[in-house]
């Protein structure tokens, strides 16, 4: 029995359709039934055969509730952890450290319990360090807490923390770190978010410098792993290292909208996330730009995906491609 946690997000609901191409026994984790339907058609683009979707064993639970989690992991082998809080609101934090660090705890707990064979922790290049000014940061670039790092940096890191507390209690652990995902589907949330500006006729860009990938060369990695021989590693998924600019150029391309033409300069952000801060508090509502997606941003940094490369000789798609298919599936689902 394979168990997904998050199966109802971007990563976890395409996962969930990879899996379900080679494997009749998956249990996913689900708190609502309105987000399976987001799960049903995320198949949908793959297939009209419905014969897949039901192969998955939906189970009712919220990660942080033991009790609720333990008959989760009866018979189970593999543990694909997705799960997460994103977010970068301040006023999140203490809810992200509920998820994302004594959430994965628990998933460790009840992994080591069950004698899980193998679990598998989707991070992000958030919990990886800074490299040296001019190369790439690889999987080696320890994650330094000195610095000013958003709450969702914080966690992701803590929750890798708990991985490899698994990782010396005898159960195997991948980590795989994967940068900006982007995939079809959720078009509401995280990088779904930009697709949809973009589409809207959003004019603005910044410079800033990120890794991005496709939700595909994020779970595909993630099955081989599981599979190979490879334990107690981390991978950075990466498939392009691209600015904000290239990314919405590409999409608005793909749309065949016009390209955004008003580049935001790093202290405007300063100004406006500011701003957004204020009006956020008084309405109550979330920040529509925070510090943290501020400085993101403007700041340049730039990963390597050798690791994955060499270790079980995974090729990337181009970025550009990524972004033809998913435009075409917007905003299909
Ligand atoms: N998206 C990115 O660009 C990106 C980049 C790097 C790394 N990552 C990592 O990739 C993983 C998946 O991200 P995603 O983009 O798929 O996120 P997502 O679309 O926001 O999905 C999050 C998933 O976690 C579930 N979840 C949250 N809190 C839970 C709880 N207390 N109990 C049970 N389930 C809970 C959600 O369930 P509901 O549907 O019920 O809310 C949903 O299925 C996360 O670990 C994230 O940190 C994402």
């Amino acid at each position: 029995m394979i168990l997904v946690t998050g199966g109802t997000g971007l990563v976890g609901s395409h996962l969930l359709y990879h899996l379900s191409l080679e494997n009749d026994t998956i249990r996913a984790i689900y708190r609502t039934e309105a987000s399976l339907e987001k799960v049903k058609k995320v198949f949908s683009l793959y297939t009209s055969d419905e014969k897949l979707f039901a192969k998955i064993e939906w189970f009712l639970a919220d990660i942080t509730q033991v009790p609720a989690m333990i008959p989760a992991f009866i018979g189970v082998k593999q543990v694909y952890h997705c799960a997460a809080f994103i977010s970068f609101d301040l006023r999140d934090y203490r809810e992200m450290r509920k998820v994302n660090i004594h959430g994965t705890a628990i998933m460790v707990n009840l992994s080591i319990d069950a004698k899980v064979d193998k679990l598998c922790f989707v991070s992000s290049i958030a919990a990886v360090g800074d490299a040296i000014k001019g190369s790439l940061t690889d999987e080696e670039d320890e994650w330094n807490k000195e610095l000013d790092n958003s709450g969702y940096s914080i966690t992701k890191y803590g929750a890798e923390m708990e991985i490899w507390r698994a990782s010396q209690e005898g159960v195997e652990v991948v980590i795989v770190n994967p940068g900006v995902i982007l995939g079809s589907g959720f078009w509401s949330a995280g990088s779904g978010k930009l697709f949809s500006k973009v589409y809207s006729g959003f004019k603005y860009y910044t410079e800033g410098v990120t890794g991005f990938v496709s939700v595909q060369d994020v779970v595909k990695p993630m099955i081989l792993l599981m599979n190979a021989g490879v334990k107690n590693e981390r991978f950075i998924l990466v498939s392009e290292n691209k600015s904000f600019k290239e990314i919405f150029f590409l999409m608005a391309d793909a749309f065949g909208k016009k390209r955004p033409s008003i580049k935001i300069k790093s202290w405007q952000t300063a100004v406006f996330w500011r701003i957004a801060w204020v009006v956020s508090r008084i309405t109550r509502k979330e920040p529509l730009l925070t510090k943290y997606s501020a400085k993101s941003a403007h700041s340049i940094s730039k990963y390597s995906s050798e690791k994955i490369e060499e270790t079980i000789g995974y090729q990337f798609e181009s970025i550009e491609k990524s972004i033809k298919k998913i435009c075409k599936n917007y905003p299909k689902i």
